[in-house]
């Protein structure tokens, strides 16, 4: 009896298994999952949201084929990115006589169909049927690719790196910033070469303080990240003596009256409080296109404090008049150089052997001259240069009117380049140099050769992503515990030159110990001319008194006789030394000689 139950638990086991085992066959349709692929001796998938959302053909009734809609140029170009580094790495010494291939697939920003893609990447190799084999042990499995570079959302991110986490396949993301996806009991396999959330509040935070401001306002969308960004960043400040002059939710539903409206509501409250010059932004870049055009078209002036999701935003810069909000400081992240990318993107064509259906989308809607083209090309001369226009959703070249006999491959023009966005890019490079430089020690590559055994399971790779430490940039790259890149971020000033905004980086904030290093001179002259105080510091022989719950509010009122002030707006008594240590404790009010 006791035998026989330890059979039937067993086979019930087994049985188990082998029930749960049966291949999945993963859908191999190029025309489904639009994408690129090149084929190495070692592939790397890429997850990206080349397009803004998927239209269904019966929406929310049969899970049929669905059509991806709005193109967009710069998740395009960090796409880019990503095959031009591996062609770089594939030229390069660094993984000498292996081939790095790649295949690439679009979520069109639909965390369902990330999920689909997860799986595809997690189908078997030499699988003539792509099977998915679901396992109940994938130690020894050999997926299709070994590591994944993407999302960008964190939002796709994060049900994608559940998958992921079943072979524990590497998942490098360049943009989901989720403090959440540093939690290592529940993303196993997940690394980005970006810093989380929690360092941006403190770092904008710190960069008020520097700038001896101590009377904001916090302006934020009422969604997940606007409010989370908002109540860190309350928190931040206030360690800083900080105070917050307002704090405004919107929502992030534009386009209704009641959006106007409420957007017309905020600026007026913004005019209406005094002294309040300096406005920290949460938000996204549709929000803060309408919260700026209406504070263009009210002739307010203010200093704008950008979190990273509109700090390099060109669609902003392209705002008519934009510089006319006033002084607008970022945070972003960190960038740096992409050898060979510009050229790459000028001459930006498939390689032999190679698909791109990105490319040749790409193209089509560039140079194919359109009504929405023709139009564009008419109405370009609106302030600001020709291609500061380029818009993220509006790829259609300036000269798909004017060109038409010349064959694509021979325009040869500047508008991906110029269009290159600071960070999202370079983040992608660092992605796929991490893994490079994790193959080189799990390889074992020495002296022009390396162990071309490639029959390794993506935890092996892994192990190994988790003790990359490499130089990018002269500087060294590493993840930490909780496989996020040990990297700071660049602070950007928006600055006109040549009639178009540019984004200059004049500092950068270290995560490591936690400061704002500006290094450009210019920027203390800027920041120095702004008061955003709620009260002018009291003079030598005042003192402050304060009827408002704000600390940073307060009336100065001369000392009593014979008492003294420095500049702490606190009296103390003449004739005793270190007048400012005893002015820590406040003298009540009138004394006797
Ligand atoms: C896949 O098949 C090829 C040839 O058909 C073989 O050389 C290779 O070793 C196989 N790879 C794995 C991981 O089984
Ligand atoms: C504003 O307040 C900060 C911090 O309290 C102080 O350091 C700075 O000098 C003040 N600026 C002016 C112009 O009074
Ligand atoms: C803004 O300034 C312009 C020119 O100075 C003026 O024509 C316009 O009426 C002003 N707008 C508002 C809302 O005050
Ligand atoms: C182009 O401009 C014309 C006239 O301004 C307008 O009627 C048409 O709708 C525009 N077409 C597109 C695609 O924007
Ligand atoms: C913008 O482009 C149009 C047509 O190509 C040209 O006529 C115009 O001068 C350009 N404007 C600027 C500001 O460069
Ligand atoms: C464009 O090509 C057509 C036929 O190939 C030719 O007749 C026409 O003159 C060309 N136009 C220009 C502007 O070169
Ligand atoms: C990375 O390498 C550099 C130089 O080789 C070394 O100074 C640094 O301590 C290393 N960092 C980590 C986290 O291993
Ligand atoms: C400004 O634009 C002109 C013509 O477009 C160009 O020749 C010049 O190099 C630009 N200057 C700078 C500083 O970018
Ligand atoms: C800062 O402003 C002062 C006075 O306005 C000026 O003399 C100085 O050159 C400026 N410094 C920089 C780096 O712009
Ligand atoms: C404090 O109250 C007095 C009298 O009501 C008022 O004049 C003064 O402006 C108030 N000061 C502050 C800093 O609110």
């Amino acid at each position: 009896m006791f035998l026989g139950t330890m059979f039937t638990v067993k086979a019930a086991f087994v049985w188990g298994c082998l029930f749960l085992c049966c291949p999945v066959k993963a859908c191999d349709s190029f025309d489904d999952l639009i994408g690129a692929k090149s084929q190495g001796d070692i592939n790397i998938g890429g997850i990206f949201p080349i397009h803004g959302y998927l239209e269904y053909v019966n929406p929310h009734k049969k899970p049929d084929a669905a059509k991806c809609k709005a193109f967009d140029t710069q998740r395009f170009i960090w796409l880019q990115s990503m095959i031009h580094t591996i062609e770089l790495i594939n030229n390069s010494p660094l993984l000498p006589g292996i081939k790095l291939g790649y295949e690439i697939y679009d979520t069109c920003t639909d965390a369902t169909r990330a999920a689909k893609i997860a799986m595809k990447f997690l189908s078997k190799t030499n699988s003539s049927e792509h099977c998915l084999e679901v396992r109940c042990d994938y130690t020894n499995y050999l997926p299709i690719v070994k590591a994944v570079v993407g999302e960008a959302y964190s939002e796709l991110s994060i049900p994608i790196a559940r998958i992921f986490n079943v072979a524990l396949m590497p998942q490098i993301s360049f943009a989901s910033s989720a403090a959440t996806l540093s939690d290592k009991l529940r993303f196993l396999s997940f690394l980005r070469t970006i810093p989380s959330d929690i360092h941006q509040t403190k770092a904008l935070a710190e960069f008020i303080r520097e700038s001896r401001w101590n009377w904001i306002g916090i302006i934020a969308t009422d969604d997940d990240y606007g409010k989370s960004a908002m109540a860190d960043f309350i928190s931040h400040a206030q360690e800083f003596d900080i105070c917050i002059a307002f704090q405004e939710l919107i929502s992030i539903f534009v386009g209704s009256k009641q959006h106007d409206e409420a957007i017309h509501a905020l600026v007026s409250k913004i005019e209406a409080i005094p002294n309040a010059n300096v406005l920290v932004l949460f938000a996204k870049s549709q929000v803060v296109i309408k919260v700026l055009k209406e504070i263009i078209w009210r002739n307010v002036t203010k200093t704008w404090i950008a979190s990273d999701a509109w700090s390099i935003s060109r669609a902003i810069a392209s705002v008519p008049n934009i510089d006319k909000v006033g002084n607008i400081f970022g945070l972003s992240f960190k960038n740096g150089d992409i050898p060979g990318f510009p050229e790459y993107l000028r001459n930006l064509k498939a390689g032999p052997g190679t698909v791109n259906k990105f490319i040749e989308e790409y193209m089509q809607l560039h140079f194919t001259c359109s009504d929405e083209s023709h139009n564009d090309t008419m109405t370009s001369n609106s302030g600001l240069k020709n291609y500061s226009l380029s818009n993220s959703l509006k790829p259609a070249s300036l000269h798909a009117c004017t060109k038409v006999n010349e064959s694509i491959e021979d325009i040869n023009d500047n508008y991906l380049v110029q269009n290159i966005e600071r960070g999202g890019t370079y983040a992608t490079y660092l992605a796929v140099q991490s893994i490079a430089h994790a193959l080189r020690n799990l390889l074992k590559c020495h002296e022009g050769t390396c162990q071309k055994t490639f029959n390794f399971a993506p935890w092996q790779l892994l192990e190994a992503l988790k003790e990359v430490n490499f130089t990018e940039g002269g500087k060294p790259f590493y993840f930490d515990k909780s496989g996020d890149a040990v990297i700071g971020y660049d602070v950007i000033k928006w600055i006109v030159n040549n009639g178009s905004i540019q984004f200059k980086t004049v500092g950068e904030y270290n995560v490591l110990d936690r400061k704002i290093y500006i290094y450009d001179k210019t920027v203390k002259n800027i920041t120095e001319a702004v008061f955003s105080n709620c009260s002018v510091s009291c003079k030598p022989g005042q003192r402050k008194i304060s009827n408002s719950s704000q600390t940073c509010c307060y009336d100065c009122v001369p000392c009593a006789e014979g008492y003294y002030s420095v500049d702490w707006g606190k009296c103390c008594l003449l004739y005793r030394v270190g007048c400012s240590q005893i002015a820590m404790k406040p003298i009540p009010g009138v004394i006797k000689n």
